[in-house]
C-alpha cells in the first residue's frame, strides 16, 4: 500500500497521479506494484475506456527511486516489470501527461502509452549509462525503431535531455501546452477517447502496435543485463554519487 499513488476515476476515465513531489515522484517498488494494480484493474472495468497518466507538482517522474535500486530487488519479479508489463499488455488507450522533468522510466514509458502530451516545461532524460546501467522498457529496440540510430545514441547513449521541443520533433509526444493547458487539454482528449467504439479502439491498438513478441524478448534480454548492472561496482560508484550529490567517477 502507498499513498504515493493517486488513482481517480471520472465517467469513463481513470487517472492515475504520481504524487510524490518531495522526491520528485521517484517511484518506489510499492509505486509500481500500486500502478500496475490500477492498470489491471482497468481492463477489467468495462465501464473504463481511457487511462491517463501523470505527476503531481512540478515533476513527472524523477526515475526509479535511487534507494530501491541501490538496496536491490526484490524477490521474484519485480514490481517494475508488472507495471511495464501493465502497460505494455493494456487494451485500453493509455495517454501520458507529462507535466515536467520525465527521467529514466518516466520517458521509457512513454513508449508504451498511446498518446502523450506534454507540457513546456518537460524534459526528456535516461541518463543510464550515467548510472552504470542499461536501457529497460524495450527502449533499445523501439527507439532506435521509432526514432532513428541516430537519436536513440543521442538518448540512451550519450544520456542527452531533450526538452519539450525537441521531443515533439522527434515525436517522443504529439502535443506540447503551456503547463497551466495541460491537464486541461489531456481530460479533453482522454474524454474523447473514452467516448469512441471501444471494440474499435481496442482492435485498432492492436493494429497500430502491431506484433509485439520482439517487444517482449527485447525487455527479457535487458533486464538480464539491467540485473546484471545493478550487481555491478558501476552501479555502487553510481548510487554513492547520487546519494553524495557529486558526479560519479568511473576510472
Ligand atoms: N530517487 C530517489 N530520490 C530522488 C530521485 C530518485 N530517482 N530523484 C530525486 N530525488 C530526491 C533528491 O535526492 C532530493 O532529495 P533531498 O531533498 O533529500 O536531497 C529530492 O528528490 C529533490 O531532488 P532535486 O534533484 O534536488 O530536485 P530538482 O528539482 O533540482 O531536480 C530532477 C529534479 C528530477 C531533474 C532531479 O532530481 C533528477 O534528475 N533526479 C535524478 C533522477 C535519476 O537519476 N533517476 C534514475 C533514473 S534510472
Amino acid at each position: 500500500m502507498t499513498n504515493h499513488i493517486a488513482v481517480a476515476r471520472e465517467g469513463k476515465v481513470l487517472t492515475i497521479t504520481i504524487n510524490r513531489p518531495e522526491q520528485k515522484n521517484a517511484l518506489s517498488h510499492a509505486m509500481y506494484a500500486a500502478i500496475a494494480d490500477a492498470l489491471e484493474q482497468a481492463q477489467r472495468d468495462d465501464g473504463i475506456r481511457c487511462v491517463v497518466i501523470t505527476g503531481a507538482g512540478d515533476v513527472f517522474t524523477a526515475g526509479n527511486d535511487m534507494g530501491d535500486f541501490a538496496a536491490g530487488m526484490p524477490e521474484g519479479k519485480p514490481p517494475v516489470t508488472r507495471f511495464l508489463e501493465a502497460l505494455r499488455d493494456s487494451e485500453k488507450p493509455v495517454i501520458a501527461a507529462v507535466n515536467g522533468p520525465a527521467v529514466g522510466v518516466g520517458l521509457t514509458m512513454l513508449l508504451h502509452c498511446d498518446l502523450s502530451f506534454a507540457s513546456d516545461t518537460a524534459t526528456f532524460s535516461a541518463p543510464f549509462t550515467k548510472l552504470g546501467l542499461v536501457p529497460e522498457a524495450a527502449s533499445s529496440l523501439l527507439v532506435p525503431a521509432s526514432l532513428g540510430t541516430a537519436w536513440a545514441n543521442d538518448i540512451l547513449l550519450a544520456g542527452r535531455k531533450l526538452d519539450a521541443a525537441e521531443a515533439l520533433k522527434v515525436g517522443l509526444v504529439s502535443r506540447v501546452f503551456v503547463r497551466e493547458d495541460l491537464m486541461t487539454q489531456t481530460m479533453d482528449l482522454a474524454r474523447k477517447v473514452a467516448a469512441l467504439a471501444p471494440n474499435a479502439t481496442k482492435a485498432s491498438k492492436r493494429l497500430i502496435r502491431g506484433g509485439r513478441e520482439a517487444v517482449k524478448d527485447q525487455m527479457l534480454a535487458e533486464a538480464e543485463v539491467f540485473g546484471a548492472q545493478l550487481r555491478s561496482a558501476e552501479f555502487a560508484e553510481a548510487a554513492a554519487a547520487f546519494m553524495e550529490k557529486r558526479a560519479p567517477v568511473f576510472d
